[in-house]
């Protein structure tokens, strides 16, 4: 993914600040990221931390107020107008509220882009609309109106409409959050395909952890203007340090209730780790009495997990924490 590829989205130090009368509005303040070609890039933080900015920046609806913006390589700031807008083509986006046109049919939203383009005949244009519809599943619906589809029909001519001028980069701003949890699970496999089938670079922008979880590669969290932590999902979800990863995890930062001597630990495995009973074990062989406070598990883009907030004592303690750290646990202690 890093070697020597090129990153597709290379933002450095991107500020943008919007100013309306004597009031400043800071949405993005100094963000510099790199989007690797054929990554899923989640971009994830509340409501107000400046990620529809920041997705805005990547195809230069929004100019930035300083920092520069490189979309393979390219300044887009130093593009001309006719060449932005040609580059904007390669950049499809999807949306949370769908923004299909109403007075137009399925077929006719997917083809308008193409029709924009200038210079496809028709028989072109019929090919790639047919080979789209059929490729997101609503070829039976291509010639009815938005208003007569479900929501998860309409995020599907969404991305077949701006997959219609063959992308390399598809940006996703909420897409899902207008969506039920299976229509989005349906929306988040078709984009995890379309991913690896097209070699399609995406960022998807959410506050939803479980988004993330189930389909980026890696994320950036943001607050307040600013990434506060970047890095592999499955690093960011499992040994989140920023406060603010960790309350969009629920993670709790108050201490479990525990007796005199103990000491609380976040226990930390996946993979291999995560199918070994290495808490029983441990407990055995060296005698730690342990209180389990929380525990979960499930699966990060396939790879099993666990986490576990434990308190323990015992003569044995460190021995217990040594054979954790061999069996590939990772180990956070909860400081009192
Ligand atoms: N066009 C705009 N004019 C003024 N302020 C804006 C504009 N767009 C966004 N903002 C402000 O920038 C901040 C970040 O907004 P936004 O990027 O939409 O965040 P998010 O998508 O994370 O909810 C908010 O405080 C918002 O009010
Ligand atoms: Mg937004």
């Amino acid at each position: 993914m890093t070697g020597a590829a090129k990153p597709r989205i290379e933002l450095v130090d991107a500020v943008k600040v919007f100013s309306g009368g004597d009031v400043e509005a800071a949405a993005v303040r100094g963000v510099s990221l790199r989007v690797w070609p054929g990554e899923v890039f989640g971009v994830i933080g509340q409501s107000g931390a400046g990620k529809s900015t920041l997705i805005r920046l990547m195809n230069a609806l929004e100019r930035p107020t300083s920092g520069r913006i490189f979309v393979d390589g390219e300044d887009l700031a130093a593009l001309s107008p006719a060449a932005l807008r040609r580059r904007r083509r390669r950049i499809g986006m999807i949306f949370q509220h769908f923004n299909l046109l109403q007075s137009k049919t399925v077929w006719d939203n997917v083809a308008v882009p193409l029709r924009l383009e200038g210079g496809l005949s028709a028989a072109t244009i019929k090919a790639r609309v047919d080979a789209l519809l059929e490729r997101v599943g609503l070829t039976a619906l291509a010639g009815h109106y938005p208003s007569q589809l479900s929501g998860g029909q309409k995020q599907r001519v969404g991305i077949a409409r701006a997959l219609a001028c063959e992308p390399k980069v598809l940006l996703c701003d909420e897409a899902t959050s207008a969506l039920d949890p299976e229509t989005t699970e349906q929306i988040l496999t078709l984009l995890g395909e379309l991913n690896r089938e097209l070699d399609l670079t995406v960022v998807l922008i959410t506050h939803e952890m479980d988004v993330v979880r189930r389909v980026c590669d890696r994320v950036a969290v943001m607050e307040a203007g600013k990434v506060v932590e970047t890095g592999e999902v499955v690093e960011v979800f499992l040994n989140a340090e920023s406060p603010v990863t960790r309350r969009m995890l629920g993670e709790d930062d108050r201490l479990p209730l525990r007796s005199g001597s103990a000491r609380a630990f976040r226990l930390t495995y996946r993979g291999e780790a995560a199918r070994a009973p290495f808490l029983s074990q441990t407990a055995k062989a060296t005698q730690i009495d342990f209180s389990l406070h929380l525990a979960r598990a499930g699966e990060i883009k396939g790879e099993p997990y666990g986490q576990l907030v434990v308190s323990m004592e015992g003569a044995r303690l460190d021995d217990a924490l040594a054979r954790f750290q061999a069996a590939g646990v990772h180990i956070r202690e909860l400081q009192p």
